[in-house]
């Protein structure tokens, strides 16, 4: 029995690790998330039930282990060094004759160009092929051990890929771990939300997520890892630089497609131009590039200076920054009540963007700033995250400046603001404030929620003012002949938005959960929550203690769940949705777990299912359909005309199974035909 279920564990493995290199490696997913989810979720059941069998690993070891009370520190094997920077192409050409000098050559240089990531150096140590220790930088010599936390990292290999001629004994590799703009957004967003400082930037971002004492917030952060260099390793080294990054692809790494040889100074300077260019099309930031000698022999002859390369250079972009004007301060009302202070800039260009407001986040901010009305100041663009306010330039103050505090009224509703005890923000506790309804309506018809198109700002702010909407079930009554009498609506728009909102009546559970703006419950929770409960009735009656128990499932969001729908006002807004006509069934039809972890092929003709619904059954129930059979195949099943997979499964002695087996085993009957 025991040996079955290992067996079984151990397949669990492989098949996670192999769609974790699909996804996060190659980004060719053979899967789905909630797939995914579901053969993680069954793998942790089963060690949870045998502890013993926990190897370090494991793809559970990605999701967090219980919070540190301090980081050991470690003295890296060898030094890691950091890299002298350039700025302007008049520095390049110096490095390149100094290299040239250096190699005593009058040939063009050969150098391995790649983008510079801005994140956190780490380095990764590899016993035997095992991921055993993981660290930051720090100062170069020593750093600080955050194993469990790079091991949330999806990229990071926690064994390296067998398919290696040659695992060495012991491997040291290093890399940026970075945090994509994405991830950056959403992150800040939520901690906004919850009235914490945003992170200034993805890297600051990804620094803070990597020094977590509790590792379970890390693995909430989905962080990216860059291999670029290399410290001990107990195998000869390839020639060049390129092929190095070759060899770590090969071990399981994701390596940066934009790593390119440039074979001498112009084409070097090419490559700053083009990377330039595609900065703000890469999801995630550089700050430059990093210029190597391609010839590792070449860099060893070079040898370095005091902590860094003499064969290795970085040539950061030019930052992007402008001067401009306060004209104004003003208090913003969100979704939850939040008063945000915005700063109203003279419209100016960064990076080909035109700004005209920045966020000041909070009333913290304002005075760590010290920014007033009509102050001079300092924006800066970080890639294609939002401009903010760096600096305030008190030089070119002439005392007509004035300081800003937010009001102790909404400026929406004139309702008094408070501040919860232990948080920064100040917020509207009025329900029917009119700002926070428009924040709602507004996320509640966003595109990954009830997606209602042509629902955009400037008509809610009209539905809502001319009182035509209420609460966000409202929109569910909505009559053509209201429609009408707004401005910009005549009568084929107000039909295409009648029409959209009834399309929206149908979106899955998840999406309206989402829709519904409760804290902390983004997409990913709310595909987590409908997973588990199947129905929205569920999920309004658990307890805290009941939410608690599904996986991934914290503290915080069965919290506000649960407060979410003791509040009478939630309660109503639910039912009058009801009445309004929207959908409250799941769509997608729950995965079981009957068939979990069994792989099944199916062959011949069957009585009552066709091929396709077969497996689709199947998988709905936590099984694999697999088109061969092999030794990892746990049943055929076999119809009428069978092929040649049923003597294959005779021969490699796998279970036959009949259709009528199979329903059997599901607990389904079905008659005739
Ligand atoms: S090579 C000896 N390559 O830049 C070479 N560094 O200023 C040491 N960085 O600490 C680093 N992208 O955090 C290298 N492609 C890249 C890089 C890179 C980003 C960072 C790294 C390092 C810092 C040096």
């Amino acid at each position: 029995m025991n040996e079955n279920l290992k067996q079984q564990l151990e397949q669990l493995r492989q098949v996670l690790e192999h769609h974790n290199y699909r996804y996060y490696v190659l980004d060719d997913p053979e899967i789905t998330d909630a797939e995914y989810d579901r053969l993680l979720r069954e793998l942790i059941a089963i060690e949870n039930q045998h502890p013993e069998w926990i190897t370090p690993d494991s793809p559970s070891q990605r999701v967090g282990a219980p919070p540190l009370q301090v980081f050991a520190s470690m003295q890296h094997t060898l030094p890691m060094l950091s890299l002298d920077n350039s700025l302007d192409e008049a520095e390049m050409r110096e490095f390149n004759q100094r290299t040239r000098r250096l190699l005593d050559t009058t040939e063009e240089i050969e150098y391995l160009c790649e983008v510079k990531l801005d994140g956190l150096a780490v380095e990764l140590i590899y016993e035997k092929g095992l991921l055993t220790i993981g660290a930051t930088r720090g100062d170069g010599i020593y750093g600080e051990e955050i194993t469990r936390n790079l091991k949330t990292i999806a990229s990071i290999p926690l064994r390296l890929r067998t398919t290696a001629a040659a695992i060495p004994e012991r491997l040291e590799v290093r890399g940026e771990a970075i945090m994509p703009l994405r991830e950056f957004r959403r992150l800040n967003q939520s901690r906004l939300e919850e009235g914490e400082p945003p992170f200034a930037n993805p890297r600051n971002a990804a620094a803070g997520s990597l020094r977590q004492l509790d590792s379970t917030i890390t693995a909430g952060r989905r962080l990216d890892f860059y291999p670029y260099g290399i410290g001990v390793c107990s195998a000869p080294l390839p020639q060049t630089h390129n092929q190095l990054l070759q060899w770590f692809a090969i071990l399981g790494f994701k390596t940066n497609p934009l790593a390119k040889i440039c074979t001498g100074i112009e084409a070097v300077i090419a490559y700053h131009r083009d990377m330039m260019e595609q900065r703000d099309t890469l999801g995630y930031e550089i700050d430059g590039i990093v210029v190597k000698v391609n010839d590792l022999a070449k860099q060893e002859r070079m040898g370095i200076r005091s902590r860094s390369p003499r064969w290795a250079i970085a040539y950061k972009f030019p930052a992007r920054e402008e001067i401009t004007r306060v004209e104004n301060i003003i208090a913003q009302v969100g979704r939850t009540g939040v008063l945000t202070p915005v700063a109203v800039l003279d419209p100016v260009r960064i990076g080909g963007v035109t700004v005209s407001r920045s966020t000041l986040h909070n009333q913290d901010e304002v005075d760590r700033l010290d920014v007033r009305i009509g102050d001079w100041v300092v924006i800066q663009r970080a890639g294609d995250v939002i401009p903010k306010i760096v600096r305030v330039i008190r030089e070119r103050r002439d005392g007509s400046e004035i300081p800003y505090i937010l009001p102790d009224r909404c400026p929406a509703c004139g309702s008094h603001t408070i501040q919860s005890p232990g948080e920064v923000a100040w917020r509207c506790v009025n329900l029917s404030c009119p700002a926070q309804l428009k924040e709602r309506i507004l996320h509640f018809a966003s595109k990954g929620g009830m997606d209602i198109e042509g629902m955009g700002e400037k008509l809610i702010d009209q539905l809502v003012e001319k009182g035509v909407v209420q609460s966000i079930a409202d929109l569910f009554f909505l009559e053509k002949n209201q429609l009408i009498e707004l401005e910009r609506m005549a009568d084929k728009s107000a039909e295409k938005l009648l029409a959209a909102i009834a399309a929206s009546r149908q979106r899955p559970l998840d999406r309206l959960l989402f829709a519904l703006g409760i804290r902390f419950v983004g997409e990913h929770i709310s595909r987590v929550l409908v997973d588990a409960m199947g129905n929205l009735d569920s999920i309004m009656q658990s307890s805290v203690e009941e939410l608690l128990a599904i996986h991934e499932i914290g503290p915080q969001v069965a919290d506000s769940v649960v407060t979410f729908f003791a509040q009478a006002e939630n309660r109503q807004l639910i039912v009058r949705l009801k009445a309004g006509g929207v959908q409250f069934q799941s769509m997608e039809k729950k995965r079981g777990d009957k068939l979990a972890g069994k792989t099944f092929v199916v062959t011949g003709t069957l009585a009552h299912y066709s091929r396709q619904e077969i497996e689709q059954r199947i998988e709905e129930l936590g099984g694999r359909a697999a088109a061969s059979v092999s030794r990892k195949t746990d049943y055929v099943i076999v119809g009428e005309n069978p092929g040649s997979k049923a003597e294959k499964a005779r021969e490699l002695g796998v279970p036959i199974l009949s259709e009528e087996d199979l329903l059997n085993m599901i607990g389904e009957q079905r008659s005739g035909n």
